[in-house]
């Protein structure tokens, strides 16, 4: 297995988040046997700093060169008066529609072992494990036109058919392998979007008659996925509300943190934790990795096809948890000593290593 990964930790908390998911993969590389290869780019304020641009053209083309992705974070309080197109964000959306990745696939678990951490409670939490498929590159992050006027400011929410349609099916695909309940989350009341939005997943249901399929407005479902999360199996939704929903999905985790990402249908795959490059804490080695390392276990299995090896880096996740090994976000009445981003590397990649080799000593009997 020869697998090369384009490596780019951006801004903030990226580099040390990044790092621990790196060495995540090269142990699942080292202990099967694979050959994993690593290439750094910049991006983000980082590369604005470098190169004045926040997605140079030696950083697209080894993404376009690898078999993946692996993303920290981008932007800064430094980078936020820049004008539009330098900005960091600028960048990294400049990098999803380069690489094609339509969809966003945002897990969100609530842990048992960290559910003390959630402001839901427990009976409520309890057995939620939600898969938020987010539109990624077109509605009103993409839109034409967009600007300034005498009047004002204006941005487009635009939708096709096809773009609404490719996105759904790849929603209809991961609900077929889970639970097979599929939330469709727009504001049909108000948008014609969403009308159409509603209309061509309507249409694609047709095709998957074993998913059940409801829909749900933008904000009555805000609401219910915190009220009542564990009604839920996989939402799709478009890309505005799937930014808002999925950073509010991570109160079920206990952390922002937590989450990771994986965008993919394109040439090549994105993975990156959904949170921030928080600055306000970087290079304090206390950022959680867990959701730089749920993305590595993503790309494992989206950009590689080894499900196995994925299962095993989020066993290692949910292992290290229930060991109460922790970083500073996770602290809680019953768990005051937290560790560093590093040393919750460490324990992830000790439990994964136990967990690999089990596995290949069993498999060499
Ligand atoms: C995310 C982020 C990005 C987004 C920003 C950094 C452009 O919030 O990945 O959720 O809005 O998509
Ligand atoms: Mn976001």
């Amino acid at each position: 297995m020869k697998l090369r990964i384009a490596v780019l930790p951006g801004d903030g908390v990226g580099p040390e988040v990044t790092r621990e998911a790196v060495r995540v993969l090269r142990a699942v590389s080292d202990v099967n046997g694979y050959d994993f290869e690593f290439h750094e780019y910049l991006i983000g304020g980082a590369a604005y700093d470098a190169e004045g641009l926040p997605l140079p053209q030696r950083t697209l083309d080894g993404c376009l060169e690898s078999d993946a992705v692996l993303l920290g974070a981008v932007g800064g309080p430094k980078y936020d008066f820049l004008p539009p197109e330098l900005r960091s964000e600028a960048g990294l959306l400049s990098l999803r529609k380069a690489l094609g990745v339509f969809a966003n696939l945002r897990p969100a678990i609530a842990y048992e072992a960290v559910a003390d951490c959630s402001p839901i409670r427990p009976e409520v939490l309890r057995g939620a494990n939600i898969l938020i498929v987010r539109e990624l590159l077109g509605g009103v992050y993409f839109g034409r036109p967009r600007g300034r006027d005498e009047h004002g400011a204006y941005d487009t929410m635009r939708y096709s058919a096809q773009e609404i349609e490719r996105v759904a099916r790849i929603a209809f695909e991961q609900a077929r392998l889970r639970r097979r309940h599929l939330t469709s989350v727009d504001k049909a009341n108000v948008l014609e979007t969403s009308r159409l939005w509603r209309q061509v997943v309507s249409d694609l249901a047709q095709e998957y008659p074993e998913v059940k399929l409801d829909h749900a407005y933008v904000d009555s479902f805000a609401m219910q996925l915190i009220a009542s999360p564990s009604r839920f199996d996989v939402v799709v939704t478009e890309n505005l509300f799937g930014d808002v929903l999925s950073d509010e999905s991570a109160v079920l985790s206990g952390s922002l943190g937590m989450l990771g990402s994986a965008s993919i249908g394109g040439k090549v795959g994105l993975f990156e934790p959904i949170h921030g490059s928080a600055p306000d804490i970087a290079g304090k080695n206390i950022a959680n990795p867990m959701g730089a390392i749920a993305s590595a276990a993503m790309l494992l299995r989206f950009a590689a096809g080894l499900q196995r090896d994925a299962d095993d880096v989020e066993a290692a996740i949910g292992r290290v948890l229930e060991k109460g090994c922790v970083t500073a976000d996770l602290r809680s009445e019953k768990r005051q000593t937290t560790l560093s981003t590093r040393e919750v590397g460490d324990e992830v990649e000790r439990a994964l290593t136990d967990l690999l080799s089990q596995r290949l000593a069993y498999h060499a009997v």
